[in-house]
């Protein structure tokens, strides 16, 4: 059955964090989608392995950057940027609100799409029954990009950084209600149930199949990891562990310690930068806690 694009001429629309994607049409194994990013999102183009795609984006209106070896390019209303196949990663950001249609010669919304609907509502239900109110994820994405941007990390691990940030605690959903939800302490073998979220996480990653998912999956294993290698899955240390996972780990006990919960009064920030100093080379890698910490002002 042929899709009916509705009254805005989008036939199925997505979003996503700052993102909204709108297939405006498809044939002949070429779609054309229009998005729409709000200030400050991040969009890439990645090469993937047996992709021969043409990829073309136009810039309808606001302003994109794409970070390059020597600085960066800014795209304004009008231009245009293609590659045929994409060879190398280019990760864009909008400077304020922008739009541009993108056209690619093989179909990736629908795959595309689903894919991160389904995380979306995935993560949403897990914050809800984790006791959060619904922009825990959001925070702490928000907040780990702001580490990561700070360490200079590059444009593919700030990619890497931003969707496991966002899913950390994806493997949640395949963890029982009543485990989760427990007001009192957890007994040994709940808490060892618990503990395989970090794992559930990479594994549903991996399932979808797309490559920057799939490398976020190996940071959301790691993410309750500990500098001194008393953490889990794995009992990784220091180096071990992926810079991505060490920031995140930082950020989520912040969050975790100033956020009321139904059985948790949340603590104030000075309470919770000690705690988080207190921590430092133990729990946490004790760059990422400078790191952190230099920016008290913008958390
Ligand atoms: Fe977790």
């Amino acid at each position: 059955m042929e899709d009916i694009p509705n009254m805005n001429g989008f036939i199925e629309t997505v979003q996503l964090k700052g993102l909204t994607i709108s297939l405006i049409a498809s044939g002949d194994h070429t779609e054309i989608i229009h998005h729409k990013l709000q200030p400050n999102t991040r969009w890439a183009l990645e090469p993937e392995e047996g992709w021969e795609a043409l990829e073309y984006l136009f810039v309808i209106s606001g302003m994109l950057k794409l970070k390059t070896n020597d600085g960066f390019v800014v795209f304004k209303a009008g231009d245009s940027f293609h590659r045929s196949p994409v060879k190398e990663h280019y990760v864009f950001q909008s400077i304020e609100e922008t739009e541009f249609l993108y056209v690619s010669s093989q179909p990736v919304f629908h795959r595309y799409s689903q894919i991160t609907r389904n995380l979306m509502n995935l993560v949403i239900s897990i914050e809800e029954k984790d006791g959060y109110t619904g922009d825990h994820c959001a925070r702490i994405s928000r907040l780990s990009m702001l580490v990561g941007e700070a360490l200079g990390l590059g444009s593919k691990q700030l990619l890497r950084l931003n969707m496991a940030s966002f899913f950390h605690d994806l493997g949640k959903v395949k963890i029982p209600q009543e485990i989760l939800q427990k007001p009192g302490k957890l007994t040994n073998q709940e808490w060892e149930i618990m503990k395989r979220h970090s794992i559930y996480g990479r594994e549903i990653l991996e399932e979808t199949k797309l490559p920057f998912l799939m490398s976020a999956g190996i940071v959301v294993e790691q993410h309750h990891e500990r500098y001194d290698g008393k953490g889990y899955p794995y009992g990784l240390a220091n180096d071990e562990i992926e810079v991505e996972a060490s920031i995140i780990s930082v950020v989520d006990s912040y969050d975790a310690i100033t956020t009321d919960r139904p059985y948790h009064k949340g603590k104030t920030k000075e309470e919770a930068i000690v705690e988080i100093e207190r921590c430092r080379g133990t729990m946490y890698d004790p760059i990422i806690v400078d790191t952190f910490l230099s920016l008290r002002d913008r958390i």
